[in-house]
């Protein structure tokens, strides 16, 4: 069976996580500091914090923040359910922003027309979360220029798009947002297991992040309320959480990103095959912003016919393909739903969801693996 996304974990990754486990530190050790460093290093971010999961990124990257109660978090409705979850957690109301469908991502024009909107209406968001879907980076230059106009803050969503470039720098560096978050679940560009990054430019955001990752807890004298007792003394001076990555992890996420360039240039380049291949289909393939350079964490077609979706996504099924949907809106689903959204309400993401299937693209899927794959699907659709 071919999946959509899998790892790619060879002898010097597995070398790696074995040094951390024969030494003194299995968590709370050396390697998370490296792998920070090393990712902020690539991403040319002031900040990089490692944490449990990208799950877990947005939420304390929300309340990092101050997100509280009466605020709004908009988002864009394909994503998975994660990037909008963050808000609720924090206790405060969620929204969404149509995308554009062309690049699949949040459309700018629907962003500001929205926003006219809530001014008048007394509902700014505080934070705004663009998701860099399937790694392709969205118009960041309008958004931040949206943000200083109506004043939010912005949290990349990059969970698919460490890697992908913007306008010449690198996407996690910051230079648009206040914080970005990456995921190293197993289907995406580099895999610790679970875990993510959070970068920031913000020194004050960067301390509360790290208060927030290990339960509110400070050992530094500096942010204290009064004296310190002494080497073993600690203070909770905020409500935080255990979402802390293992050096296990770090160890594997270190040795993954010496690879993470060879990673995204074989995923370009089958990406690249797919788009010659399956050029004179009845299928609409990713079209790529010219200000980007996506990571690829995804390849996306559309179906002309998006009555036959349920059967081709079958018929590959059946022939070993494993192929997937990105995304079911979020708003549609039934807990969103509870919450008064309705279907019609972001109908480009609708119309969209209904056309989709996501075809298998990593970097250790073979030549003649993808060949079948585009044979197949080419039987498939005729
Ligand atoms: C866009 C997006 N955001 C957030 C997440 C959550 O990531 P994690 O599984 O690391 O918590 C995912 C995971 O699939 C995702 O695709």
């Amino acid at each position: 069976v071919i999946p959509y996304g899998r790892q790619t974990i060879s002898d010097d990754d597995i070398h790696c996580v074995q040094e951390v486990l024969r030494s003194d530190w299995l968590t709370q050790g050396p390697a998370i500091e490296l792998f920070e460093k090393a990712v902020a290093n690539y991403c040319q971010a002031q900040h990089a914090v490692a944490i449990s999961n990208a799950t877990s990124a947005l939420h304390i990257a929300c309340q990092a923040l101050d997100l509280g109660q009466n605020d709004y978090v908009w988002t864009s409705p394909n994503t998975f359910v994660a990037s909008a979850n963050c808000a609720l957690y924090c206790g405060a109301n969620i929204d969404f922003v149509d995308i554009d469908p062309c690049t699949y991502n949040m459309c700018p024009e629907a962003l500001e027309k929205k926003l006219e909107w809530a001014k008048k209406n007394n509902k700014l968001p505080k934070i705004v979360i663009p998701v860099h879907f399937s790694g392709q980076p969205c118009n960041m230059q309008a958004i931040k220029a949206l943000s200083k106009k109506y004043h939010f803050f912005i949290i990349e969503d990059a969970s698919h798009a460490i890697g992908a470039t913007y306008l010449n720098t690198k996407i996690g560096d910051c230079s648009y947002s206040d914080i970005a978050i990456f995921s190293f679940h197993p289907v995406k560009i580099i895999t610790t297991g679970e875990g993510g990054m959070i970068l920031t430019n913000h020194s004050d955001i960067y301390q509360k992040l790290l208060l927030l990752r290990s339960h509110g807890i400070t050992r530094n004298p500096k942010y204290m309320m009064g004296e310190s007792d002494g080497e073993w003394y600690y203070q909770q001076i905020d409500l935080g959480y255990n979402y802390r990555m293992t050096d296990i992890q770090a160890a594997l996420g270190n040795s993954q990103l010496k690879k993470l360039d060879t990673f995204i240039e074989r995923r370009r380049l089958l990406a690249n095959r797919y788009n010659s291949a399956l050029s004179k289909l009845p299928l609409l393939l990713p079209w790529q912003h010219p200000d980007g350079q996506s990571a690829w964490h995804l390849y996306v077609i559309q179906l002309l016919e998006p009555t036959r979706r349920k059967e081709i996504f079958n018929t590959l099924h059946q022939a070993g393909i494993n192929v997937n949907v990105h995304y079911i809106p979020v708003h549609t689903q039934p807990f969103y739903q509870q919450l008064g959204f309705k279907i019609g309400d972001f109908p480009q993401a609708e119309q969209y969801y209904q056309r989709i299937i996501s075809l298998p693209l990593y970097f250790s899927l073979q030549d003649d693996e993808q060949e079948y794959i585009i044979e197949t699907l080419k039987k498939a659709l005729q």
